[in-house]
C-alpha cells in the first residue's frame, strides 16, 4: 500500500504500447501533419482562448501548437493510461518514487505551510520549519550587523559556493529578484573547478566584509570542495585562523562534513536526502539568496511554489497546467519529432532562466533506461537551451524562423518591467509577440507563459510549473526522473583519470 505507485510502475507497460499512445500516433498521421497552423487559427477563431489555462500569476497560452480537441483529449487519456495522477499522489504522500535511489522526493514539502500535512512522518520533514526558523534569525542578524565579519565590520558581499542544483537555483533566482537585493549586499557565486572566478572576486571583494556560503548536498564534490578550500584560504591568509567562524555558512545534507570544515553549528543549515540537487533552491540551498534579498522574498518565491503545487494537486488533468505543458513536450517530443526546445525569457532577469531549466530537465529526463531496468521504447528528454528573448532574436532567431528543425519555443512574458522600464519594456513585450506570430505564420510550434511581473511568487510558480511538467514527463516515459547515475560516474572517474588506461585518455594526458 505505501508504495503501491512505485510498484505499478515498476511493472507498468512501456507507453508505446498504451492505447491513447497508438491513437495519438495514427491522429498525428491522419489528421495533424498536414495541418498548418495558420489553418486551425482560420477554422477556430476561439482558439486562443480555448487552449490555454490560467493558474495564480501565470497564463499558458498553448494554441499555437498543431493540435485540435481531440489531440487534447487524446494527451488527456496518455496522462491518465499513464497514471499519472497516482503519480502525483504517490510524491505529495512521500513515496519513495526516486526508486533507483530508494528515496521520496519532497521539494514540495519544503514550499508547503505545516497545515498542508505534506507527507510530516517522512524523516525530516518536520524540521523544514525549523531550518526556515533558523534562516531567518541569521539573514536578519547579518541584516541587522549582529552577525558579522571577524574585524567587526558588516557582511555585505554573499557568495554562493556551490555546482549544478547547488549554483543554479541561487543564481537564476538572484539575478531575477535583483530589484528585491537589500541595500549595500551583493550577490556573487563560485562553482566552476578551474579557480578563476575566486580569483576574480578575490581582487574585487574585501575578506573583512565577505561571507560565503558554501552549498553541497554531499559536501564532497570535488568542485565545491576545492573552491571552499581556497576561499577558506584566503579568508585565514587576510584575517587569521579564528576567521572561518565568522566568514562561513553552510548547507549540506552532510553534518560531519561541515563541522570538519570548521562551520558553526548556528551556521550550518540542514537539509535532507529527499531534496534532490536540482529541486534545491526552496531549502537551505537558498540560503544566499535570502541573505541577499531578505527572508521575506525567499518566503514569496516558497509561496509561489506552494500555489503551483497546489492547483497542480487539485486541477483535472485536462486543466492542470505542468500536466499540460508535459504533454506538449511529449507530442511535440514523440510524435511531431522536435529535439531541442528553447527558452525564451522576455525579462532580462531571467537570462539564467534557461541555463537553470537546462539541468532541471537534461539531468532529470536525460535516460535512456526504464524504472524497471529495461530500455525505453521511445525518445525521452529534449535537449533545452536558450537566452533573453531579445538578445537571442539577434543571434539564433534565424534558425527557428527558416532553418529544418523543428524547434518549439517556450516564450516567458511579463507585462510589466521588473524595474522601471516600462517603457523599453513595452518594446520587449512587443518583440515578443510579433516573434511569436512570425513563427506562427511559419508553421512552428510555441507556448508562451504570461505573468504580470517577475515577483518572488511569479519566480516560484514559474520554477515549480516546470518541475512538476518534469516529472509528469518522466512518468509517461517510465523513467526515474530524480536520479543522475551518468553525472555519477563522471564524479566518480576523475579520481583515478591520471592513471587512465583508455588509449584516447592517455594521449590527451600526454599532451598536457
Ligand atoms: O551535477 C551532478 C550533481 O549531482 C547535481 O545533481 C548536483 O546538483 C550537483 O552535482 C552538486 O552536488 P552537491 O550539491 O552534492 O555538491
Amino acid at each position: 500500500m505505501a508504495h503501491s505507485y512505485t510498484n505499478r510502475k515498476l511493472t507498468a507497460a512501456y507507453p508505446t504500447d498504451l492505447k491513447a499512445w497508438q491513437a495519438l500516433q495514427e491522429h498525428h498521421r491522419e489528421a495533424m501533419q498536414g495541418k498548418s497552423l495558420h489553418e486551425l487559427f482560420a477554422a477556430d477563431k476561439d482558439r486562443a482562448g480555448k487552449y490555454s489555462i490560467e493558474s495564480g500569476d501565470l497564463l499558458l497560452d498553448y494554441s499555437k501548437h498543431h493540435l485540435d480537441d481531440k489531440t487534447c483529449e487524446l494527451l488527456t487519456q496518455l496522462a491518465s493510461e499513464a497514471d499519472v495522477p497516482a503519480a502525483i499522489e504517490a510524491m505529495f504522500a512521500g513515496e519513495k518514487i526516486n526508486a533507483t535511489e530508494d528515496r521520496s522526493v519532497l521539494h514540495v514539502a519544503l514550499r508547503a505551510k505545516i497545515s498542508d500535512a505534506v507527507a510530516l512522518d517522512t524523516p525530516g520533514v518536520r524540521e523544514v520549519w525549523e531550518v526556515l526558523a533558523q534562516m531567518e534569525d541569521y539573514v536578519d542578524a547579518v541584516h541587522a550587523g549582529s552577525i558579522h565579519g571577524h574585524t567587526g565590520k558588516r557582511l555585505v558581499d554573499i557568495v554562493n559556493i556551490g555546482i549544478g542544483g547547488s549554483d543554479l537555483g541561487p543564481v537564476m533566482a538572484s539575478t531575477a529578484l535583483r530589484p528585491y537585493w537589500r541595500d549595500g549586499l551583493r550577490f556573487h557565486s563560485v562553482s566552476n573547478i578551474d579557480g578563476t572566478q575566486l580569483a576574480d572576486l578575490k581582487a574585487e571583494l574585501d575578506p573583512a566584509t565577505t561571507l560565503f556560503v558554501i552549498c553541497s548536498k554531499t559536501f564532497t564534490t570535488l568542485e565545491t570542495m576545492s573552491n571552499a578550500n581556497a576561499a577558506r584560504q584566503w579568508i585565514v591568509q587576510a584575517l587569521g585562523d579564528g576567521a572561518v567562524e565568522s566568514h562561513f555558512a553552510a548547507a549540506s545534507t552532510n553534518h560531519e562534513a561541515m563541522d570538519d570544515f570548521g562551520i558553526g553549528a548556528e551556521r550550518r543549515f540542514r537539509f535532507w536526502d529527499w531534496v534532490g540537487g536540482r529541486y534545491s533552491i526552496w531549502s537551505a540551498v537558498g540560503l544566499s539568496l535570502a541573505l541577499v534579498t531578505g527572508m521575506d522574498t525567499f518566503r514569496g518565491l516558497l509561496a509561489g511554489g506552494r500555489v503551483m503545487d497546489q492547483h497542480f494537486r487539485q486541477a483535472p488533468m485536462d486543466a492542470n497546467m505542468p500536466v499540460t505543458l508535459a504533454l506538449l513536450g511529449v507530442w511535440t517530443n514523440n510524435f511531431c519529432g522536435a529535439q531541442t526546445q528553447a527558452i525564451l525569457p522576455y525579462d532580462n532577469r531571467l537570462e539564467r532562466f534557461p541555463a537553470y531549466l537546462q539541468q532541471l530537465q537534461m539531468e532529470s529526463s536525460g535516460k535512456s533506461v526504464r524504472m524497471d531496468g529495461k530500455p525505453v521504447s521511445c525518445d525521452t528528454g529534449m535537449v533545452i537551451w536558450g537566452e533573453s528573448g531579445s538578445n537571442a532574436q539577434h543571434s539564433f532567431y534565424q534558425l527557428l524562423h527558416q532553418g529544418t528543425r523543428l524547434v518549439p519555443v517556450d516564450f516567458l512574458l511579463p507585462s510589466r518591467s521588473s524595474g522601471d522600464t516600462q517603457v523599453q519594456h513595452s518594446l520587449a513585450v512587443a518583440n515578443c509577440l510579433a516573434q511569436s506570430e512570425a513563427l506562427m505564420e511559419g508553421d512552428h510550434p510555441s507556448n508562451t507563459i504570461v505573468f504580470e511581473k517577475l515577483t518572488p511568487e511569479a519566480l516560484g510558480q514559474l520554477i515549480a510549473l516546470y518541475e512538476h511538467k518534469v516529472f509528469v514527463e518522466g512518468v509517461i516515459w517510465g523513467i526515474d526522473s530524480f536520479d543522475q547515475w551518468g553525472v555519477e560516474l563522471g564524479k566518480k572517474l576523475v579520481d583515478g583519470i591520471k592513471k587512465s588506461s583508455n588509449p584516447s585518455t592517455r594521449f590527451l594526458l600526454s599532451r598536457l
